[in-house]
């Protein structure tokens, strides 16, 4: 069956990284910018591994250079998220390419895209929050920059805070006062760990940086200790099954580990990371969750109320999409 209409929640998805490619190479035209080596003759994005892929990404973002270019993003990746079923998205945003955090820069580019995600709201009744994310190859300075930008606007749209990027750099505690900024200042927080730095990197994002939700995480799989810790923790997976499988975390999505650590009593949810890139929609993940583990419309629900529960937002916004989800 189709899972395009099964009301969906996404917790993991980076906004420059849901651009559909088409959008990235008009703004290119308009801007007449390069960029040759982001694309595909058939127009998809091209990238080798993991790290060529945060090159990329951060080419292809290099044409959005306004605010109103992140309202016009925002528009095109929740008219997207919606069309795939999505009532509620969490989305990483930062600074570093808003305004090169700059406070006020920010402030700005916050605006526009608060405002094309009410209108998206009111068009498409998707409801759409903000995770302020510092990029982890650019190091723990930076970090410190987009930590106060974070907590200079922490608010009804911007209730989070994460870190994006190589994770083969740095150490988590590296971002140890960034995370201290955000947690003071009332942010919930999660953080990219056990995609590609091992049981290591988990230890060190729950010890260091004590973040309530792991960025993929699915390497804990890998330690059956720490497994038992994040279930007692009740720490939430953000799992992002179709892009571990393209680069190449996992052979295929039948060796993928979700179910394993859904059955084991972790706490998963689905998302898409990156859709475009890893030619993925919430409707396609959902589509190889049945194929590969026979997972029905049960199973999606349940995985949804997870994530909503998870979700970093206020009560009474849980509590409405708790019902939609529940009314299915
Ligand atoms: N992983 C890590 N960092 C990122 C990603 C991703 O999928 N997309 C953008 N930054
Ligand atoms: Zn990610």
């Amino acid at each position: 069956m189709s899972w395009k209409d099964t009301p969906k929640v996404e917790l993991h998805l980076h906004h420059e990284g849901a651009a559909p490619p088409a959008f990235i190479r008009q703004l290119a035209h308009e801007k007449k910018v390069d960029l040759s080596g982001v694309f595909n003759d058939d127009g998809s994005y091209a990238f080798r591994d993991f790290v060529h892929f945060l090159s990329v990404y951060e080419a292809a973002t290099s044409v959005l250079k306004t605010p109103e270019d992140y309202a016009r993003l925002t528009t095109a990746v929740l008219e997207e998220c919606a069309a795939n079923g999505v009532i509620y998205a969490e989305s990483f945003i930062s600074p570093d390419f808003c305004g090169g955090r700059d406070v006020e820069a920010w402030k700005e580019y916050l605006h526009a895209i608060q405002e094309a995600a009410t209108k998206a709201e009111a068009d498409h009744g998707i409801v759409l929050k903000g995770i302020v994310t510092c990029i982890r190859h650019f190091g723990g300075e930076w970090a410190k920059e987009t930590a106060l930008c974070a907590a200079e606007t922490k608010g009804d749209f911007i209730t989070g805070f994460g870190m994006g990027g190589d994770e083969n750099q740095f150490t988590q505690g590296t971002f140890k006062w960034a995370y201290d900024c955000a947690r003071e200042a009332g942010l919930q927080l999660t953080t990219h760990a056990g995609e590609w730095g091992g049981p290591e990197s988990i230890r060190q994002a729950l010890d260091d940086l004590k973040v309530e939700r792991l960025g993929h995480g699915v390497q804990v799989i890998e330690d059956a200790a720490l497994m038992q810790r994040v279930i007692d923790e009740g720490v939430t997976l953000e799992v992002c099954p179709g892009s571990n499988v393209v680069l190449g975390v996992y052979p295929s999505i039948d060796a993928h580990p979700i179910k394993r650590l859904r059955d084991a009593g972790v706490k998963v949810t689905v998302s898409t990371d990156d859709p475009p890139f890893f030619h993925t929609t919430m409707t396609r993940e959902y589509e190889m969750l049945e194929q590969a583990f026979g997972w029905g419309q049960d199973d999606f629900t349940a995985l949804n109320l997870v994530a909503a529960e998870a979700a970093f937002c206020d009560t009474a916004t849980k509590t409405k999409i708790k019902k939609r989800l529940e009314a299915v």
